[in-house]
C-alpha cells in the first residue's frame, strides 16, 4: 500500500492533519493537495471536531513549496488546468468553516507559505522559515503569495521577500504580523494542539461565526465589515450557547456549550 500523503488524527475536538512527504520536505503536488482537501472536508463534516490543525511531517518542513520536480516540464495548459492552483482555495473559502491553524514547524516556502497563509492563523516554531523564493526559479508566487503576504506584512516586506527570494525567520515573521505566536521546537505540535483544544472548548458555531467575521475584514470596506459583524453578533443571540455562556458567567461556573 502506498504511504498516506496526509495523516489524519483526532485529538478530542481537534483534528490534526500532517502533510506526509518528509523526504521531499512535504512538497505539494496534485495528489497531496487532493488528499488534504479530502481530509479537511472530512473534519468539516465531523461534528465532533471544532478546530483543525495543519502541520508537516519530519522536523524540517511544513512544506517547501509546490513540487518543482513535478512542475518543471509543465506547459501553460498543464499549469492552467492544475486543480490545486485555483481549486484548493475555493474549497478552503467556501467549504471549511471551522478554524484552521497552520502549525509551521520548519520551511514554509512558496506554495507552502501560501498554504499556511490560507489558514486562519499561523503558529510558528522557533525553527520556522518563511519565504516566496519563486523568483529564483524563474516564476512568481501563484497561490496568493503576492496578495496575502502583502496584506499580512505590508508592501515593503512583501516586495523584499518576493523580489529577493530571501527567507524570514520566525522572530521576523512574528514581528511582521505574519504569525500569531512563536513556540519552542520541543513538543511544538502538541503545544499547538493544546491551543486548539482551548479554542475547541468554545461553541463550535460561534467559533465559525467569529472566524468568518475576521476574514470578512480582508474582503470588505470597513463599513460593510462592521455591518456584517453586527448582523452576525445579533445572530449569536439566537443560539443556546450564548444563553449558556452568559448564564455560566453570572452563576460563576464553567459553561457547558451544546454547539447549538
Ligand atoms: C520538490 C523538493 C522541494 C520542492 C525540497 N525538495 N523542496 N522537491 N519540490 N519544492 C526535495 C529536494 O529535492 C531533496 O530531495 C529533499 O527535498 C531535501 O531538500 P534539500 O534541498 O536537499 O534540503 P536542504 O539543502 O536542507 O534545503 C532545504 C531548502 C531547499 C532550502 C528548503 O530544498 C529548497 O530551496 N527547496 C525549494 C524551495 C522553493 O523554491 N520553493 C518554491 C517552489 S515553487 P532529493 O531527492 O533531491 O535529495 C512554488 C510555486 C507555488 O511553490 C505556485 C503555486 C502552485
Amino acid at each position: 500500500m502506498s504511504e498516506q500523503l496526509v495523516l489524519s488524527e483526532k485529538r478530542g475536538k481537534v483534528g490534526l492533519l500532517t502533510l506526509n512527504r518528509p523526504k521531499a520536505l512535504n512538497a505539494l503536488n496534485n495528489e497531496i493537495m487532493q488528499a488534504l482537501s479530502d481530509a479537511l472536508l472530512a473534519f468539516e463534516q465531523d461534528e465532533g471536531i471544532h478546530v483543525i490543525v495543519l502541520t508537516g511531517s519530519g522536523d524540517k518542513a511544513f512544506a517547501a513549496g509546490a513540487d518543482i520536480k513535478a512542475m518543471q516540464s509543465w506547459s501553460y495548459m498543464d499549469v492552467y488546468k492544475s486543480d490545486y492552483i485555483g481549486g484548493f482555495w475555493e474549497t478552503m473559502k467556501t467549504s471549511i468553516r471551522k478554524p484552521v491553524i497552520a502549525a509551521v514547524n520548519g520551511f514554509a516556502l512558496g506554495g507552502g507559505c501560501e498554504l499556511a497563509m490560507m489558514c486562519d492563523m499561523i503558529i510558528a516554531s522557533e525553527s520556522a522559515k518563511f519565504g516566496q523564493p519563486e523568483i529564483k526559479l524563474g516564476t512568481i508566487p501563484g497561490l496568493g503569495g503576492t496578495q496575502r503576504l502583502t496584506r499580512a506584512i505590508g508592501k515593503a516586506k512583501a516586495m523584499d521577500l518576493v523580489l529577493t527570494g530571501r527567507f524570514m525567520d520566525a522572530a521576523e515573521a512574528e514581528s511582521s504580523g505574519l504569525v500569531a505566536r512563536v513556540l519552542p521546537v520541543e513538543n511544538f505540535v502538541d503545544e499547538v494542539v493544546k491551543i486548539a483544544e482551548g479554542m475547541a472548548a468554545f461553541s463550535s458555531p460561534v467559533l465559525m461565526m467569529a472566524k468568518q467575521c475576521v476574514n470578512a475584514a480582508l474582503e470588505t470596506t470597513l463599513e460593510q465589515g462592521l455591518q456584517y459583524e453586527r448582523r452576525v453578533f445579533h445572530a449569536t443571540f439566537a443560539l443556546e450557547d450564548q444563553k449558556e455562556g452568559m448564564a455560566a458567567f453570572v452563576e460563576k461556573r464553567a459553561p457547558n456549550f451544546k454547539n447549538m
